[in-house]
């Protein structure tokens, strides 16, 4: 097993560059399924996540070349099966987004169900309604969702809440249908307006993009393109807040700034001095303690959830009481309990965690139980007085680029440790 040594209290400082963003190279690799031919993918982040989405679609049958660092060449011209398994999805549940790309290009998907996660239930009922109403017949049977249609039909899509794979999935499914698809209260991430334009340039008519009505002009074909994933801004949001919890100064540079706005207003409130340093880059400066702010979750363009265990790590520090509320997922608190063994003061209630800033945190062991989960572990860690082990380090892997590597670099103290045998507490 493997785990991270972090001996904290060692301020950061110099310059890190971000990685092309998870949550869009995982809808834009599978948006290459909609059309024959090559097509060219650069900044594709290397990650565990996207690795298994390279194993499924290799499955599928696109022929998948490395073009040098973070490039990738696809050709998904012949397609040899039509089925995502369950090891696979159960592994990464965005394989879900293979789902409306094959049913609209070849008529027929048997995508595995992805059943729950750490951090919720996790359904996938608004992926399902949409593909019926776009004429999709679906059978669920042996923990598969099948779904069959000679041509997809457009039609007018209600999600109840914006929902990001679900609109992308949808979208990518609506190009190849027949007719008009509108997508109301649709997902306004900027991962979702990155694939809409793919798709744009792939030949699709895609109005509405980053607002709630989406609406797609299905085409009969769409044509292979050239893309590059854009800056992932929750690993530079995680940087961001990675010199919050250290302290020190940091330049983030391959970023969009724009991306990180609510981000940056939260953080500029607790204390933290940022500001845009020439195209593309972020200064940000930690001076004397933290402030306490309050924190609510929200679809964009609000605070991302994804970011919500790592400011959770400087409000543990922070000057007064912070209370951080969750409303994307029912389950996404993991993290708490093991921040109170570093000696966090936090009481959960609810939906909301009530955060009171403690001066010091100190090192112990901590398992990390989901991806952004074991990012805050890690910076919980780079704040913490002594010795932080992180284990699970799976969660850290399917998301961070080299993120050991990278805050080693700024001048964490920090090591990825392999030993044989496991070094967790016993949970009986
Ligand atoms: C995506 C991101 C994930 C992020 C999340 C919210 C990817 C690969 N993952 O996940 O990192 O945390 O958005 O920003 O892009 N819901 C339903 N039924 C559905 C679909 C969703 O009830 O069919 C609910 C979910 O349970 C959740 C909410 O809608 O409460 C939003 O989830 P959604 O946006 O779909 O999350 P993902 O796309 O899975």
């Amino acid at each position: 097993m493997e785990y991270l040594e972090i001996k904290g209290g060692r301020s950061l400082s110099g310059t890190v560059r971000i990685s092309g963003a998870k949550n869009a190279a995982l809808p834009i690799l599978s948006a290459t399924l909609l059309a024959g031919g090559g097509f060219e993918i650069d900044q594709v982040p290397d990650l565990q996540d996207v690795r298994i989405l390279l194993r499924l679609l290799k499955e599928l049958g696109v022929e998948v070349k490395d073009k040098g660092p973070s490039g990738l060449l696809l050709d998904s011209e012949k397609l040899e099966s039509f089925e995502a398994p369950y090891d696979l999805v159960r592994r990464m549940r965005a394989s879900v987004l293979v789902l409306g790309p094959l049913v609209a290009r070849l008529g027929r998907a048997r995508v595995s169900l992805p059943g729950g996660c750490a951090i919720g239930a996790r359904p996938i009922d608004f992926h399902l309604k949409g593909l019926e109403l776009m004429g999709a017949k679906l059978e669920i049977r042996e923990g598969f969702v099948e779904a069959r249609a000679k041509r997809l039909i457009g039609a007018h899509i209600y999600f109840d809440v914006p929902s990001v794979t679900g609109t992308e999935n949808l979208m990518m499914a609506a190009c190849l249908a027949k007719g008009k698809t509108v997508l109301e209260n649709a997902a306004k991430e900027p991962e979702v307006v990155a694939l809409g334009e793919m798709l744009r340039e792939m030949g699709a008519g895609i109005s509405g993009l980053g607002t709630g009505t989406i609406v797609v002009e299905g085409s009969r074909e769409l044509r292979p393109v050239y893309c590059k994933i854009i800056p992932d801004r929750i690993e530079a949001g995680t940087y961001l807040m990675a010199a919050g919890a250290a302290g020190g100064e940091l330049v983030i540079e391959n970023c969009i700034p724009e991306h990180l706005e609510t981000v940056i207003i939260k953080l500029k409130a607790a204390g933290l001095k940022i500001k845009e340093a020439g195209p593309g880059r972020i200064k940000v400066k930690k001076r004397g303690r933290l402030k306490s702010v309050d924190v609510k979750t929200q679809p964009y363009p609000g605070f991302p959830t994804d970011l919500q265990a790592q400011i959770m790590v400087l409000m543990a520090t922070a000057g007064k009481l912070s209370v951080v509320t969750e409303t994307i997922f029912e389950n996404r608190f993991m993290h708490v309990a093991e921040l109170k063994r570093l000696g966090a003061d936090i009481r959960v209630e609810g939906r909301s965690a009530i955060v009171r800033g403690v001066k010091y945190l100190y090192g112990a062991p901590v398992m990390a139980t989901d991806l952004r989960a074991s990012a805050c572990l890690v910076l919980a860690g780079l704040a913490a007085r002594g010795t932080t082990l992180v284990q699970g380090l799976e969660h850290l892997d399917r998301g961070y680029e080299k993120m050991d590597e990278k805050l080693a670099a700024l001048g964490a103290r920090i090591r990825r440790v392999r030993q044989k045998g496991d070094i967790s507490r016993d949970c009986t």
